[in-house]
């Protein structure tokens, strides 16, 4: 993809999950059905807030939940304990990082990363209603992360990494801010390896999360070329034929070697919308 091209999808991406953010503000409906991954009403059990047990959703305020644009719910998998510092990338409106800031105490920290204005709008007023103290929400992408090297005990994510244009480099960013023995607790869709990119494609679009997935094989090659160990890639879901929900996991072991990783790129037929 050129540089020109995997600017205009990312600001595409921008657009969509910003008309997201705005349909739950003016409380004109949930966050689906408008271009964002569970476009297509697919907030039933594949995406959004289903995937969050009733207790867990008991803690959020309710616009919170109804901004939730996830494919999987990795506070299950991220087991956080007291005092941890916590970020999750692409966070949305909210609701990963508030149930995050819950469980790290007033000692831990969870950090919220967004490049959209409007979905940080939101997940602020969220979190000020959650009466959060510990959570701070900060503008950037997730290809350049605003944080130290090494600051991070766990970085989760939700259905986000498949959205990016340039997911080696989120992938080593990942690993530059998690201190060693960090893990990771990531939601995104994953394809199965039999898929080529371009049958990802033929299966949904850019933005709406199907076209961007990375394949199993492609997302553990990529995590070990960051210096990750214990990687798993497990399918909880199938969201489209060949495509599913997947938790991913690892713990950071070595530093990332920014040479020899994989080129992973969306197929030059992924339409953004
Ligand atoms: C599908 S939504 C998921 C939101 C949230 N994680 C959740 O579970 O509800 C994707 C979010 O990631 C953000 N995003 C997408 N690509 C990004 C990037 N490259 N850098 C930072 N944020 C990004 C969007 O603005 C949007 O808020």
């Amino acid at each position: 993809m050129t540089t020109t091209g995997a600017h205009e999808l990312r600001e595409e991406v921008r657009r969509r999950y910003a008309e997201s953010a705005r349909a739950v503000s003016e409380g004109s409906s949930g966050s689906c059905g408008s271009g964002s991954c569970c476009e297509g009403g697919e907030s039933d059990a594949k995406f959004g807030e289903a995937l969050y047990d009733a207790e867990l959703r008991g803690e959020l305020p309710e616009a919170a939940s109804l901004a939730s644009l996830g494919c999987g719910n990795p506070i299950v998998v991220a087991d956080l304990n007291e005092g941890e510092t916590v970020l999750d990338l692409g966070s949305g409106g909210g609701i990963d990082v508030i149930l995050s800031a819950k469980r790290v105490g007033e000692t831990g920290i969870a950090f919220g990363l967004d490049m959209t204005d409007e979905m940080l709008a939101l997940a602020r007023a969220n979190a000020q209603e959650a009466g959060i103290r510990n959570a701070v929400f900060l503008k950037g992408v997730i290809e350049e992360i605003p944080l130290p090297a090494g600051s991070v005990d766990v970085v989760i994510s939700n259905c986000v990494i498949n959205l990016s244009t340039d997911k080696a480099t989120v992938l080593t960013e990942i690993a530059r801010v998690l201190r060693p023995g960090g893990r990771i607790g990531i939601s995104d869709v994953v394809a199965e390896d039999r898929l080529s990119p371009e049958e990802r494609a033929e299966r949904g679009s850019y933005v709406g999360c199907i076209a961007g997935a990375l394949s199993k094989g492609e997302y553990e090659a990529g995590l070990e070329a960051a210096g990750f160990d214990r990687v798993s890639v497990e399918f909880t879901h199938e969201v489209a034929d060949g495509m599913h929900g997947a938790i991913v996991k690892a713990v950071k072991t070595a530093e990332p070697e920014r040479r020899g990783l994989p080129v992973i790129q969306p197929a030059a037929s992924a339409g953004c919308c």
